[in-house]
């Protein structure tokens, strides 16, 4: 379980992330803090495209940050909007925690540090995409 000090410490690296937040075209800013089993933290912020498909969440980028730094042990992620209200990932960023944290991996979703709603993964993402048969197996013949 995550504690309430690092629930404070994760609200204020995705409050400091979402200053560095590019998005241009929507002008909604999101900034993430993601915490690493052991205590890391890693950043994100949302970054958009002119051709807007190739635009990431804050939720991913600091997930593939991690990733990319080979760490892979996923315990709990923040996110913060200027929304008035707590803000949840969409459901693409939810499918990427699920490839890389458990059913009981927790979710801040803050306002502000004083005002956040707390999940797991299984809360928001009901049932993942997942198969019991290796992706990429080839396909038998008809
Ligand atoms: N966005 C995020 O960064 N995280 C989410 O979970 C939902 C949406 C970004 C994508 C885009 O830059 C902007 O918010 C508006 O959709």
């Amino acid at each position: 379980m995550v504690t309430s000090e690092e629930i404070k410490e994760l609200i204020t690296l995705a409050e400091k992330s979402k200053e560095n937040s590019y998005s241009p075209y929507s002008n909604f800013k999101v900034g993430s803090g993601l915490l690493i089993e052991g205590g890391e933290m890693f950043g994100g912020c949302n970054i958009e495209n002119i051709s807007f498909t190739p635009t990431v969440c804050a939720e991913r980028t600091a997930i593939f940050k991690a990733i990319s730094e080979g760490k892979t042990e996923l315990k709990a992620i923040s996110v913060i909007t200027d929304d008035d209200q707590p803000s949840s990932p969409c459901g693409v960023c939810l499918q990427v925690m699920a490839e890389f944290a458990s059913d009981d991996f927790e979710l801040i979703l803050a306002k502000d540090k004083d005002t956040y709603e707390l999940y797991k993964l299984r809360d928001l993402l009901g049932r993942p995409f997942r198969s019991s048969r290796p992706i990429g197996q080839k396909q038998r013949s008809i």
